[in-house]
Protein backbone atom coordinates (compact mmCIF):
# COMPACT_ATOMS: atom_id res chain seq x y z
CA UNK A 1 0.00 0.00 0.00
CA UNK A 2 2.93 2.61 0.06
CA UNK A 3 2.50 5.12 -2.29
CA UNK A 4 -0.95 5.31 -2.31
CA UNK A 5 -1.25 8.96 -0.97
CA UNK A 6 1.70 10.36 -4.26
CA UNK A 7 -1.05 8.60 -6.19
CA UNK A 8 -3.80 10.20 -5.01
CA UNK A 9 -2.35 13.27 -4.40
CA UNK A 10 -1.11 13.23 -7.90
CA UNK A 11 -4.69 12.33 -9.78
CA UNK A 12 -6.46 15.18 -7.48
CA UNK A 13 -3.62 17.50 -8.35
CA UNK A 14 -3.98 16.58 -11.94
CA UNK A 15 -8.08 17.15 -11.92
CA UNK A 16 -6.82 20.68 -9.61
CA UNK A 17 -4.89 22.05 -12.40
CA UNK A 18 -7.10 21.23 -15.25
CA UNK A 19 -9.97 23.13 -13.23
CA UNK A 20 -7.96 25.91 -12.58
CA UNK A 21 -7.03 26.04 -16.22
CA UNK A 22 -9.55 25.47 -18.01
CA UNK A 23 -12.53 26.85 -15.61
CA UNK A 24 -11.53 29.12 -12.54
CA UNK A 25 -8.83 31.28 -14.87
CA UNK A 26 -11.12 31.85 -17.75
CA UNK A 27 -14.12 32.67 -15.69
CA UNK A 28 -11.86 35.41 -14.02
CA UNK A 29 -10.79 36.64 -17.01
CA UNK A 30 -14.04 36.87 -19.21
CA UNK A 31 -17.04 35.31 -16.96
CA UNK A 32 -17.68 39.47 -16.46
CA UNK A 33 -17.80 41.07 -19.63
CA UNK A 34 -19.92 43.87 -19.89
CA UNK A 35 -21.62 45.37 -23.41
CA UNK A 36 -18.59 47.33 -24.99
CA UNK A 37 -19.13 51.23 -25.58
CA UNK A 38 -17.89 54.65 -26.84
CA UNK A 39 -16.15 56.94 -24.48
CA UNK A 40 -19.61 59.27 -24.68
CA UNK A 41 -21.25 55.56 -23.35
CA UNK A 42 -23.69 55.30 -26.39
CA UNK A 43 -23.29 52.51 -29.10
CA UNK A 44 -23.43 49.95 -26.26
CA UNK A 45 -22.93 46.15 -28.21
CA UNK A 46 -24.03 43.51 -27.51
CA UNK A 47 -27.53 44.85 -26.90
CA UNK A 48 -30.15 42.58 -25.02
CA UNK A 49 -32.44 40.74 -27.56
CA UNK A 50 -36.27 41.10 -27.61
CA UNK A 51 -38.67 38.21 -26.48
CA UNK A 52 -39.21 37.45 -30.27
CA UNK A 53 -35.65 36.46 -30.84
CA UNK A 54 -35.12 35.28 -27.42
CA UNK A 55 -37.93 32.60 -28.12
CA UNK A 56 -36.91 32.01 -31.51
CA UNK A 57 -33.70 30.86 -29.78
CA UNK A 58 -35.00 28.31 -27.91
CA UNK A 59 -36.98 26.89 -31.37
CA UNK A 60 -33.47 27.04 -32.39
CA UNK A 61 -32.23 24.62 -29.73
CA UNK A 62 -35.48 22.74 -30.03
CA UNK A 63 -35.09 21.71 -33.21
CA UNK A 64 -31.63 20.79 -33.50
CA UNK A 65 -30.46 23.31 -35.65
CA UNK A 66 -26.98 23.94 -33.43
CA UNK A 67 -26.08 20.16 -34.16
CA UNK A 68 -25.56 21.35 -37.84
CA UNK A 69 -24.68 24.69 -37.72
CA UNK A 70 -21.84 26.69 -35.67
CA UNK A 71 -21.89 30.42 -34.69
CA UNK A 72 -18.09 31.41 -34.28
CA UNK A 73 -16.05 32.73 -36.37
CA UNK A 74 -11.81 31.40 -36.62
CA UNK A 75 -9.59 33.97 -36.90
CA UNK A 76 -8.04 34.92 -40.40
CA UNK A 77 -4.89 32.32 -39.26
CA UNK A 78 -7.05 29.43 -37.76
CA UNK A 79 -9.51 28.83 -40.76
CA UNK A 80 -11.06 29.67 -44.52
CA UNK A 81 -14.08 31.76 -42.12
CA UNK A 82 -13.34 34.90 -43.19
CA UNK A 83 -12.61 34.19 -46.49
CA UNK A 84 -15.81 32.52 -46.74
CA UNK A 85 -17.73 35.46 -45.95
CA UNK A 86 -18.75 34.10 -43.02
CA UNK A 87 -17.94 37.26 -40.96
CA UNK A 88 -15.51 40.25 -41.08
CA UNK A 89 -13.66 39.57 -37.73
CA UNK A 90 -13.29 36.82 -35.39
CA UNK A 91 -16.03 36.18 -33.00
CA UNK A 92 -14.91 36.80 -29.33
CA UNK A 93 -16.61 36.01 -25.89
CA UNK A 94 -17.70 39.26 -25.67
CA UNK A 95 -20.54 38.47 -28.51
CA UNK A 96 -22.40 35.72 -26.36
CA UNK A 97 -22.69 38.13 -23.22
CA UNK A 98 -26.52 37.97 -23.35
CA UNK A 99 -26.64 34.31 -24.49
CA UNK A 100 -27.75 31.85 -21.82
CA UNK A 101 -26.32 29.39 -23.25
CA UNK A 102 -24.10 30.39 -26.74
CA UNK A 103 -25.55 28.29 -29.57
CA UNK A 104 -21.58 28.02 -30.50
CA UNK A 105 -22.37 24.81 -32.51
CA UNK A 106 -21.51 20.98 -32.67
CA UNK A 107 -20.46 20.38 -36.71
CA UNK A 108 -20.58 22.33 -40.21
CA UNK A 109 -22.90 20.62 -41.63
CA UNK A 110 -24.52 24.04 -42.66
CA UNK A 111 -22.79 27.22 -42.74
CA UNK A 112 -22.03 29.26 -40.20
CA UNK A 113 -24.72 31.98 -39.34
CA UNK A 114 -22.71 34.19 -36.85
CA UNK A 115 -23.44 36.74 -39.01
CA UNK A 116 -26.29 35.74 -41.14
CA UNK A 117 -28.61 38.56 -39.95
CA UNK A 118 -26.24 40.98 -41.17
CA UNK A 119 -26.38 39.62 -44.68
CA UNK A 120 -30.05 40.42 -44.97
CA UNK A 121 -30.85 42.83 -47.56
CA UNK A 122 -31.32 46.50 -46.65
CA UNK A 123 -33.68 47.54 -48.62
CA UNK A 124 -37.28 46.91 -48.76
CA UNK A 125 -37.40 42.97 -49.20
CA UNK A 126 -40.41 43.30 -52.00
CA UNK A 127 -38.82 45.38 -54.43
CA UNK A 128 -38.05 43.50 -57.05
CA UNK A 129 -34.40 43.74 -58.22
CA UNK A 130 -33.71 45.23 -61.01
CA UNK A 131 -33.30 43.78 -64.14
CA UNK A 132 -34.11 40.46 -63.06
CA UNK A 133 -36.71 38.02 -64.63
CA UNK A 134 -38.81 35.27 -62.84
CA UNK A 135 -36.54 31.85 -63.18
CA UNK A 136 -38.85 29.66 -64.92
CA UNK A 137 -38.90 26.66 -62.62
CA UNK A 138 -39.44 22.97 -65.03
CA UNK A 139 -40.70 20.52 -62.32
CA UNK A 140 -44.03 20.27 -62.23
CA UNK A 141 -45.15 20.71 -58.51
CA UNK A 142 -46.36 16.71 -57.12
CA UNK A 143 -49.39 17.07 -55.72
CA UNK A 144 -49.26 18.34 -52.44
CA UNK A 145 -50.36 15.17 -50.46
CA UNK A 146 -53.27 15.99 -47.87
CA UNK A 147 -52.24 16.75 -44.23
CA UNK A 148 -49.06 17.38 -45.23
CA UNK A 149 -48.59 19.99 -43.11
CA UNK A 150 -49.79 19.04 -40.00
CA UNK A 151 -46.48 17.22 -38.04
CA UNK A 152 -46.02 17.61 -34.74
CA UNK A 153 -47.30 20.98 -33.70
CA UNK A 154 -44.98 23.67 -33.46
CA UNK A 155 -45.66 24.01 -29.96
CA UNK A 156 -43.92 21.35 -29.21
CA UNK A 157 -40.89 22.45 -30.20
CA UNK A 158 -41.23 25.69 -28.50
CA UNK A 159 -41.59 23.74 -25.20
CA UNK A 160 -38.92 22.04 -25.44
CA UNK A 161 -36.89 22.98 -22.30
CA UNK A 162 -34.58 24.15 -24.67
CA UNK A 163 -30.85 24.31 -24.11
CA UNK A 164 -28.28 21.69 -24.58
CA UNK A 165 -31.03 19.41 -24.59
CA UNK A 166 -31.79 16.49 -26.80
CA UNK A 167 -33.64 18.06 -29.50
CA UNK A 168 -36.88 17.23 -31.17
CA UNK A 169 -35.40 14.73 -33.53
CA UNK A 170 -35.12 16.45 -36.77
CA UNK A 171 -38.22 16.18 -39.02
CA UNK A 172 -38.07 13.50 -41.42
CA UNK A 173 -38.47 15.17 -45.29
CA UNK A 174 -42.34 15.45 -45.62
CA UNK A 175 -43.84 13.19 -48.16
CA UNK A 176 -44.12 16.09 -50.65
CA UNK A 177 -40.14 16.23 -50.70
CA UNK A 178 -39.87 12.09 -51.34
CA UNK A 179 -38.85 13.13 -54.77
CA UNK A 180 -36.13 14.85 -54.59
CA UNK A 181 -36.08 17.99 -57.20
CA UNK A 182 -35.04 17.27 -60.25
CA UNK A 183 -31.48 18.81 -60.50
CA UNK A 184 -30.92 18.75 -64.34
CA UNK A 185 -34.03 20.48 -65.41
CA UNK A 186 -33.76 23.43 -62.71
CA UNK A 187 -32.63 26.40 -65.36
CA UNK A 188 -29.20 27.16 -64.95
CA UNK A 189 -28.52 24.89 -62.52
CA UNK A 190 -25.08 25.04 -61.07
CA UNK A 191 -25.51 21.07 -60.29
CA UNK A 192 -21.78 21.20 -59.41
CA UNK A 193 -21.79 23.54 -57.12
CA UNK A 194 -20.89 22.80 -53.27
CA UNK A 195 -24.18 22.25 -51.19
CA UNK A 196 -23.09 25.53 -49.02
CA UNK A 197 -23.62 27.80 -51.84
CA UNK A 198 -27.06 29.21 -52.75
CA UNK A 199 -27.64 28.76 -56.26
CA UNK A 200 -30.58 27.55 -57.99
CA UNK A 201 -33.67 30.13 -57.54
CA UNK A 202 -32.50 31.92 -54.12
CA UNK A 203 -33.31 35.54 -55.83
CA UNK A 204 -34.53 38.05 -57.95
CA UNK A 205 -38.16 37.43 -59.70
CA UNK A 206 -41.12 38.79 -58.85
CA UNK A 207 -42.32 36.58 -56.66
CA UNK A 208 -38.78 35.34 -54.96
CA UNK A 209 -37.95 37.11 -51.85
CA UNK A 210 -34.49 38.28 -51.77
CA UNK A 211 -32.04 36.31 -50.59
CA UNK A 212 -31.49 36.38 -46.75
CA UNK A 213 -35.01 38.91 -46.33
CA UNK A 214 -37.67 37.20 -44.32
CA UNK A 215 -39.12 35.71 -46.37
CA UNK A 216 -36.58 33.75 -48.00
CA UNK A 217 -35.77 32.35 -44.31
CA UNK A 218 -39.50 31.31 -44.68
CA UNK A 219 -39.25 29.74 -47.39
CA UNK A 220 -36.09 28.11 -46.70
CA UNK A 221 -37.22 26.80 -43.51
CA UNK A 222 -40.47 25.87 -45.28
CA UNK A 223 -38.59 24.07 -48.19
CA UNK A 224 -34.77 24.19 -48.09
CA UNK A 225 -34.47 22.61 -51.04
CA UNK A 226 -36.80 25.36 -52.91
CA UNK A 227 -33.60 27.22 -52.62
CA UNK A 228 -30.57 25.55 -53.07
CA UNK A 229 -31.57 21.98 -55.20
CA UNK A 230 -29.19 19.38 -53.29
CA UNK A 231 -29.88 21.05 -49.99
CA UNK A 232 -29.26 18.33 -46.84
CA UNK A 233 -31.46 20.72 -44.33
CA UNK A 234 -34.68 18.96 -43.29
CA UNK A 235 -37.12 21.08 -43.86
CA UNK A 236 -39.31 22.33 -41.04
CA UNK A 237 -42.76 22.24 -42.18
CA UNK A 238 -44.21 21.44 -38.89
CA UNK A 239 -43.57 25.60 -38.22
CA UNK A 240 -46.05 26.44 -41.10
CA UNK A 241 -49.87 26.14 -41.31
CA UNK A 242 -51.49 25.37 -44.52
CA UNK A 243 -54.78 27.20 -44.81
CA UNK A 244 -57.34 27.73 -47.23
CA UNK A 245 -57.42 31.52 -48.45
CA UNK A 246 -60.29 33.47 -47.03
CA UNK A 247 -60.78 36.83 -48.53
CA UNK A 248 -57.36 38.09 -49.38
CA UNK A 249 -54.75 36.11 -49.51
CA UNK A 250 -52.08 36.44 -46.42
CA UNK A 251 -48.83 39.00 -47.04
CA UNK A 252 -47.10 36.83 -44.91
CA UNK A 253 -48.14 33.77 -46.66
CA UNK A 254 -44.66 32.10 -47.95
CA UNK A 255 -43.90 33.04 -51.30
CA UNK A 256 -42.90 29.46 -52.90
CA UNK A 257 -43.38 28.11 -56.35
CA UNK A 258 -42.80 24.52 -58.20
CA UNK A 259 -42.24 21.71 -55.43
CA UNK A 260 -44.00 21.28 -52.61
CA UNK A 261 -45.85 25.15 -53.57
CA UNK A 262 -49.64 25.22 -52.20
CA UNK A 263 -52.54 24.61 -54.47
CA UNK A 264 -54.56 27.08 -56.17
CA UNK A 265 -56.71 28.08 -53.41
CA UNK A 266 -54.22 27.85 -50.56
CA UNK A 267 -51.33 29.51 -48.69
CA UNK A 268 -48.93 28.62 -46.03
CA UNK A 269 -48.04 31.00 -43.22
CA UNK A 270 -45.32 30.78 -40.53
CA UNK A 271 -46.68 30.31 -37.41
CA UNK A 272 -45.71 32.56 -34.48
CA UNK A 273 -42.86 30.23 -33.75
CA UNK A 274 -41.93 30.32 -36.92
CA UNK A 275 -41.69 34.15 -37.12
CA UNK A 276 -39.73 34.14 -33.91
CA UNK A 277 -37.11 31.87 -35.21
CA UNK A 278 -36.72 34.01 -37.92
CA UNK A 279 -36.23 37.24 -36.06
CA UNK A 280 -33.77 35.33 -34.08
CA UNK A 281 -31.73 34.39 -37.15
CA UNK A 282 -31.88 38.16 -39.03
CA UNK A 283 -30.62 39.20 -35.27
CA UNK A 284 -27.49 37.37 -35.88
CA UNK A 285 -24.94 39.79 -36.49
CA UNK A 286 -21.25 39.96 -35.02
CA UNK A 287 -20.03 43.05 -37.67
CA UNK A 288 -19.48 45.38 -34.75
CA UNK A 289 -16.33 46.30 -34.26
CA UNK A 290 -14.73 45.36 -30.87
CA UNK A 291 -11.85 46.07 -29.61
CA UNK A 292 -10.35 43.38 -28.01
CA UNK A 293 -10.10 42.01 -31.59
CA UNK A 294 -7.30 42.76 -32.99
CA UNK A 295 -7.66 40.76 -36.41
CA UNK A 296 -10.89 42.50 -37.65
CA UNK A 297 -9.57 43.25 -41.37
CA UNK A 298 -11.37 44.59 -44.33
CA UNK A 299 -12.41 41.88 -46.31
CA UNK A 300 -10.65 42.88 -49.56
CA UNK A 301 -8.52 43.91 -50.28
CA UNK A 302 -5.99 44.68 -46.52
CA UNK A 303 -5.69 48.44 -45.86
CA UNK A 304 -1.64 48.80 -46.43
CA UNK A 305 0.16 49.10 -42.67
CA UNK A 306 -3.03 47.28 -41.67
CA UNK A 307 -1.65 43.53 -41.49
CA UNK A 308 -3.28 40.69 -41.06
CA UNK A 309 -1.96 38.96 -37.79
C1 LIG B 1 -29.00 18.11 -40.99
C2 LIG B 1 -28.28 19.35 -40.86
C3 LIG B 1 -29.05 20.66 -40.73
C4 LIG B 1 -29.95 21.03 -39.78
C5 LIG B 1 -30.51 20.20 -38.61
C6 LIG B 1 -30.27 22.40 -40.04
N1 LIG B 1 -29.59 22.85 -41.14
FE1 LIG B 1 -29.66 24.73 -41.88
N2 LIG B 1 -28.43 24.17 -43.42
C7 LIG B 1 -27.90 22.90 -43.59
C8 LIG B 1 -27.20 22.86 -44.86
C9 LIG B 1 -26.49 21.64 -45.42
C10 LIG B 1 -27.33 24.14 -45.44
C11 LIG B 1 -26.78 24.61 -46.79
C12 LIG B 1 -27.76 24.31 -47.91
C13 LIG B 1 -28.97 25.19 -47.86
O1 LIG B 1 -28.84 26.43 -47.96
O2 LIG B 1 -30.08 24.68 -47.71
C14 LIG B 1 -28.10 24.94 -44.50
C15 LIG B 1 -28.40 26.28 -44.69
C16 LIG B 1 -29.03 27.07 -43.75
C17 LIG B 1 -29.20 28.50 -43.86
C18 LIG B 1 -28.68 29.37 -44.99
C19 LIG B 1 -27.31 29.83 -44.58
C20 LIG B 1 -26.58 30.57 -45.64
O3 LIG B 1 -25.57 31.20 -45.29
O4 LIG B 1 -26.98 30.53 -46.82
C21 LIG B 1 -29.89 28.91 -42.75
C22 LIG B 1 -30.30 30.33 -42.41
C23 LIG B 1 -30.17 27.73 -41.97
N3 LIG B 1 -29.63 26.65 -42.61
C24 LIG B 1 -30.88 27.74 -40.78
C25 LIG B 1 -31.22 26.59 -40.08
C26 LIG B 1 -32.11 26.58 -38.95
C27 LIG B 1 -32.78 27.80 -38.36
C28 LIG B 1 -32.21 25.29 -38.54
C29 LIG B 1 -33.07 24.73 -37.42
C30 LIG B 1 -34.51 25.04 -37.46
C31 LIG B 1 -31.35 24.49 -39.41
N4 LIG B 1 -30.79 25.32 -40.33
C32 LIG B 1 -31.17 23.13 -39.28
C33 LIG B 1 -28.00 21.85 -42.71
C34 LIG B 1 -28.83 21.81 -41.60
Amino acid sequence: MKGVAPLFIGIFGTFAFSWAGLVAIPNAQIGHLDPQMDEEGNDAYPAPESGMVERGRRIYAANGCVYCHSQQVRPAYAGTDIDRKWGTRRSAPRDYIFERPAMLGRMRMGPDLANVGKRAPVDDENAPPPGSTQPTTAAQPPPAPAGGTTAPGSATAAEQPAPGGSPAAPPVPAAGQASPAPVTTAPTANVAAAPTTTAITGEGGQNEPLQYSAGWHHRHLYNPRSITADSTMPSFRFLYEKRRVTGEPSAEAVKISGPGAPEAGWEIVPTYDAKCLVAYLMSLDQSHDLKEVKSATPPSPPAPGNAVK
